[in-house]
């Protein structure tokens, strides 16, 4: 059985303190509660040094939405893995794709954030995915999987055991259309397949893969009852906890 995931990108969303109270409320919910999966929260970089001190990572684990592509120095602007690391962080999100498209972060630079992540003793969330016109092309298959070899497939069997992946058309991100689970399962056995002909059977069998893309209470159920959807990337509703909540039990 491969561990069930729901991890929520807050995005650049909530002021410091609304997000610690936000974080407070889910980590409170689940305290006491017995639970299938593996909840991670991605507040912004402000966010994360007064939320650290304020749940209890056992229950609900922490990540952010990004970091530097150097490990220290004159980058005025960035923060890197190590100081992730220090406010204890577990978790980084790499290549999404308004990270790709509004700051170009390219495949070598996405190969490279993945390195310094794991530098530091941190696990990678990698996002791939295709734009709508690649899809309406039929070459939806074709950009995952070169989004795989340039990054993914750099790594080793050791690291990829560290990760996990998150499918997310980009079309299906923040606009309310989300894939129907025969796309996402579609997408995901696809994926799967990929890392099996790299390195084989086992790791393909144990690594996370997540949905993201309008990932809703109301929808939330049937895309991860798909055999490769593990659980999901939430953006939008990962800001209610309610919503949030909901998705998690699903
Ligand atoms: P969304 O975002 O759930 O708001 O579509 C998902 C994501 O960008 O990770």
């Amino acid at each position: 059985m491969r561990t069930r995931i729901v991890a929520g990108n807050w995005k650049m969303n909530t002021l410091p303190s609304e997000g610690v109270v936000l974080a407070k409320e889910i980590n409170q919910y689940f305290k006491s509660k017995d639970k299938d999966a593996k909840i991670i929260i991605c507040p912004p970089y402000t966010h994360l040094y007064e939320i650290a001190n304020q749940i209890d990572q056992d229950n609900v684990e922490l990540g952010a939405q990004n970091c530097s592509y150097e490990k220290s120095g004159a980058y005025t602007g960035e923060i890197s893995a190590d100081m992730l690391k220090n406010l204890g962080v577990k978790w980084v999100i790499i290549g999404h794709s308004e990270r790709r498209s509004y700051y170009n972060e390219s495949d070598e630079i996405l190969f490279e954030k993945v390195q310094r992540v794991f530098e530091s003793e941190l696990n990678p969330i990698f996002c791939c995915g295709e734009v709508l016109e690649q899809r309406n092309n039929k070459n939806h298959f074709k950009v995952v999987k070169t989004q795989l070899e340039n990054v993914v497939f750099k790594l080793n069997e050791s690291e990829l055991k560290k990760m996990i992946i998150a499918y997310e058309p980009v079309w299906a991100i923040g606009t309310g259309i989300t894939a129907s689970p025969g796309q996402a399962q579609e997408m995901h056995a696809f994926i799967r397949k990929t890392i099996a002909e790299k390195f084989g059977n086992n790791i393909a069998e144990s690594i996370p893969l997540l949905y993201g893309g309008s990932c809703k209470p109301n929808n939330a159920k049937e895309l991860f009852g798909q055999d490769d959807v593990d659980g999901g990337l939430i953006g939008g509703a990962s800001l209610k906890a309610n919503d949030f909540i909901e998705i998690v039990k699903a």
